[in-house]
């Protein structure tokens, strides 16, 4: 069984969504699943500034924060991230820098890795948020597993063969409708994983 961590951040509550549809779906292929929240580090009266943002944080202040421990005992990751300017969130970039000791060891090599992410333009940095992301990973000597054209959901969903992504407008509601490729792509991301790790 694949051993598949979603690390998810999210301030609004897009990203925690996919996670969630990722999580069904990789469940449903036999994964043994955690979903995790990148930890909050922004200062209390930035989130203060904005309900959306404190409503989220509230509500799933019981989700465990990912951790270097549950990076290590993944054989697979999903990263689902928003984009901020072009790349990941500042809060993502300090989880995935806090992991240097994890590398110097070698314990992130072969970990199976795809990613998401959402933004409030249709061309508005996704698939440069999820590159980037991909970058760490090449780093890392993670197995980059994209969802590429493999399913017809990825057409439907904006055609992003780099990692599902998402559009969604200054009151949260998605654009497009990305469910089923989301789905396509965690269960593929659990295929490959357990190609790799021999599961
Ligand atoms: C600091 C900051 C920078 C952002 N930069 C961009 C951007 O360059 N392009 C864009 O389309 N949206 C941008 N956004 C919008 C976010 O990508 C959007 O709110 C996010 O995808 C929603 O995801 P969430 O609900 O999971 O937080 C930015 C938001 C913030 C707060």
């Amino acid at each position: 069984m694949a051993k598949l961590a979603i690390i998810y951040y999210s301030s609004t509550g897009t990203n925690y969504k996919l996670a969630k549809w990722a999580e069904e779906a990789a469940k449903e292929a036999g994964a043994e699943v955690k979903v995790l929240k990148v930890p909050e580090n922004a200062p209390e009266e930035a989130i203060e500034q904005n309900p959306a943002w404190k409503q989220h944080l509230e509500a799933t202040k019981d989700v465990p924060e990912a951790t270097n421990d549950d990076l290590e005992w993944a054989d697979g990751y999903i990263f689902s991230v928003p984009t901020r300017f072009g790349n990941v969130p500042g809060q993502v970039k300090s989880f995935l820098d806090a992991a240097g000791g994890l590398w110097f060891q070698g314990k992130l090599v072969n970990k199976v890795v795809s990613a998401m992410s959402s933004a409030q333009n249709p061309h508005g940095g996704q698939e440069q948020t999820i590159t980037n992301l991909y970058t760490t990973m090449f780093h890392w000597g993670a197995i980059v597993a994209t969802p590429g054209y493999t399913d017809n959901s990825i057409f439907a969903a904006g055609g992003n063969p780099y990692g599902t992504s998402v559009t969604v407008d200054g009151e949260g509601n998605m654009q497009e409708d990305v469910e089923a490729a989301v789905k396509h792509q965690a269960k593929r991301t659990v295929d490959i994983t357990n190609r790799i790790h021999n599961n």
